[in-house]
């Protein structure tokens, strides 16, 4: 098949282009940066940018388009929304246009994200199910961390995220992801090509974006312990997220290519077995260097959410697949590829890092 990934040069991008290209596919990498060192050779790149003409590019007229191109970053976004609409909401609607112009559909694939819960879903032993807004900075500052019920005000128990809940993102990342999505869905339903959404729950492993500070706090702490940085927490520690090893989602992004099943659907994609901050903290610590030291400060960034981890029963109903690879697997992985990248390149992320917290800041924002 003819195959366009836009976003072809990020991290789920590049993954995903080596095993298309392993299938035999033919396959373009579509994206504004320059190919990494990493870019498969049995691909072809071309420079651009989704917001911009793209009649050229789709005069390929590709079978399966996989729509990966995006601004990344949730207290980034707060910074400069406009960045974000334009690239992500805008890029999307001009992709799907200019595909339907040039006179073939394709298969659409979408990247979307978590984010478009906001909080994650709860469970108040006298009110049930609950789908609460962020904690507010009142109760963050007294130290009160668990999610509250909004009915009594009583600690409630976080539970796996389903997809048909209500989507309530919390910063403008969440909102063009969400855009992105039901745009899709709804355009492929509309002008009738098939269309799948994915919502992907902290994807990690090699070529990840490490400084980046979207990219979750396992490859930030990791970057702070192969740079000897001691380790520091938000809030008690205790906040439980899960991560997904970037070959499950591959192998679930190919999915698609030979069911049709999933067509016209959203799936989260990510673990259920989620850790928490402090656990992953140590076990890091543990594998890497047992000198550093980990400590909380008590203090918290008013834009995170407490918990996440994703309910993926759809997607193993529906596409029969689920995660392989366990969070210790994964995180080995992530270590060894770590372990093998120059210290300059350790330095560089940890001070990519401190720069997008100091932008944010300027902002009156959190990274
Ligand atoms: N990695 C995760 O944990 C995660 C979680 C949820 C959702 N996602 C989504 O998955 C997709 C891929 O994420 P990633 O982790 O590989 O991110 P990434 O930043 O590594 O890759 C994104 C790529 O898109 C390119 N790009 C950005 N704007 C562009 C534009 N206007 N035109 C052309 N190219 C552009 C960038 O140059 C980059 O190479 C994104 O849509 C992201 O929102 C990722
Ligand atoms: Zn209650």
């Amino acid at each position: 098949m003819k195959i366009l990934v836009t976003g072809g040069c990020g991290f789920i991008g590049s993954h995903l282009i080596d095993a298309l290209v392993l299938s035999g596919h033919e396959v373009i990498s579509f994206d504004r940066d320059e190919p990494p060192k990493w870019q498969n050779s049995g691909a072809v790149y071309i420079k651009g940018n989704v917001c911009d003409n793209l009649d050229s590019l789709m005069a390929h007229k590709f079978d399966v388009i996989y729509h990966l191109a995006a601004e990344v970053g949730s207290g980034l976004s707060m910074a400069n929304p406009y960045i974000f609409s334009h690239a992500n909401s805008l890029g999307t609607t001009n992709l799907i246009q200019a595909m339907r112009k040039c006179g073939k559909y394709a298969i659409f694939i979408v990247a979307s994200s978590a984010c478009v819960y906001g909080e994650a879903s709860y469970i108040c032993k006298s009110h049930g199910r609950q789908f609460p807004d962020l904690r507010p900075v009142s109760q963050l500052q007294k130290g009160q961390w668990e999610v509250k019920c909004p009915e009594c005000g009583e600690d409630m128990q976080a539970d796996g995220i389903e997809e048909n809940r209500i989507l309530n993102p919390a910063s403008i990342y969440g909102i063009t992801k969400l855009e992105q999505e039901v745009t899709s869905l709804l355009l492929g339903r509309t002008w009738d090509f098939p269309c799948v959404a994915y919502r992907f729950f902290g994807v990690f492993g090699p070529r990840q974006s490490l400084g980046n500070p979207y990219t979750g706090v396992l490859a930030l702490f990791a970057t702070r312990v192969f740079a000897g940085l001691p380790i520091v927490h938000y809030e008690d520690g205790g906040q439980n997220k899960s991560y997904i090893h970037i070959d499950d989602v591959i192998r679930s992004m190919l999915i698609p290519l030979e069911n049709e099943a999933a067509y016209g659907k959203a799936f989260n994609i990510g673990s259920e077995e989620p850790v928490t901050i402090r656990g992953i903290a140590e076990r890091l610590v543990a594998k890497i260097n047992p000198n550093i030291e980990i400590t909380t400060i008590g203090k918290f960034r008013a834009s995170d959410t407490r918990h996440m981890w994703p309910n993926i029963d759809y997607a193993r109903k529906i596409m029969k697949w689920k995660p392989d690879i366990s969070f210790e697997q994964g995180m080995d992985s992530l270590i060894e590829w770590m372990g093998g990248l120059p210290s300059s390149a350790i330095k560089d992320s940890v001070s990519f890092f401190e720069k997008a917290e100091k932008y944010a800041k300027s902002y009156g924002l959190e990274v």
